[in-house]
């Protein structure tokens, strides 16, 4: 196994666990994810994270896809305590395999800044949504101030093989609107941590 692959494969899960993990983190899921209903799409499960927040009581089943198989064992244990169903489908946004307009709330948290193609995979959740559904986010991306973008910009080329392609300076608001998404409802604000990561849009999207 290369060194390459085994950062990714044995160290890179436990450190995207950790750092998605963090209270001010937890904080952002605590307040996007209860609102999710129905039949669920989740973008890039990660370690599963979101898993406790769902309310069974509103939520059918997830529908969870995440390319990265090495994440699914850590996200496995996470699925086997909550009652809800969790089929998890290691395939990457871009290459889902489902009908239109099935799902009635697609989550996408701390993803869009690691997808390789992410316009193609807005398009794609766009499509797999009811018209009547919800894209719920929370990412972290393009800062609002001069001196941090200037620090995102330096970071990216370090930071993204690091951190499994990740983007510091994603303009989220601009890619959902691009996509055709209208945004309902958004908070932004600095979380806990140094400033270039820590830029966070947290809200609710509808296909526009
Ligand atoms: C920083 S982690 C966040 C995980 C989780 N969403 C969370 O909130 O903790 C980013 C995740 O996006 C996944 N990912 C990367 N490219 C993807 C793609 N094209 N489609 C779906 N997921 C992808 C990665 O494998 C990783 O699990």
């Amino acid at each position: 196994m290369g060194l390459g692959i085994w950062y990714e494969q044995r160290i890179l899960p436990h450190l995207i666990h950790y750092a998605c993990g963090t209270g001010s983190i937890m904080k952002q899921r605590a307040l996007l994810i209860p609102e999710a209903e129905g039949l669920v799409l989740e973008v890039g499960l990660g370690t599963g994270h979101n898993l406790p927040f769902y309310r069974p009581d509103r939520v059918k089943r997830i529908h969870a896809v995440d390319p990265a198989l090495a994440m699914h064992a850590l996200a496995e244990k996470q699925a086997r305590q909550i009652s809800i169903p969790v089929e998890m489908v290691p395939l990457a946004m871009e290459r889902i395999d489902a009908d239109s307009a099935q799902f009635d709330t697609v989550v996408c948290t701390f993803t869009l800044c690691s997808i390789a193609d992410v316009e193609a995979a807005l398009q794609e959740m766009r499509r797999v949504l009811r018209p009547e559904g919800h894209l719920l986010f929370c990412e972290h991306g393009l800062a609002p101030t001069e001196s941090v973008q200037r620090w995102q910009r330096r970071l990216n080329p370090v930071w993204k093989p690091l951190a499994g392609g990740c983007h510091l300076d994603r303009d989220i608001p601009g890619l959902l609107k691009r996509a055709g998404f209208r945004i309902e409802d958004m908070h932004s604000g600095y979380v806990r941590g140094p400033r270039p990561m820590t830029w966070v849009y947290r809200g609710r999207a509808v296909p526009g």
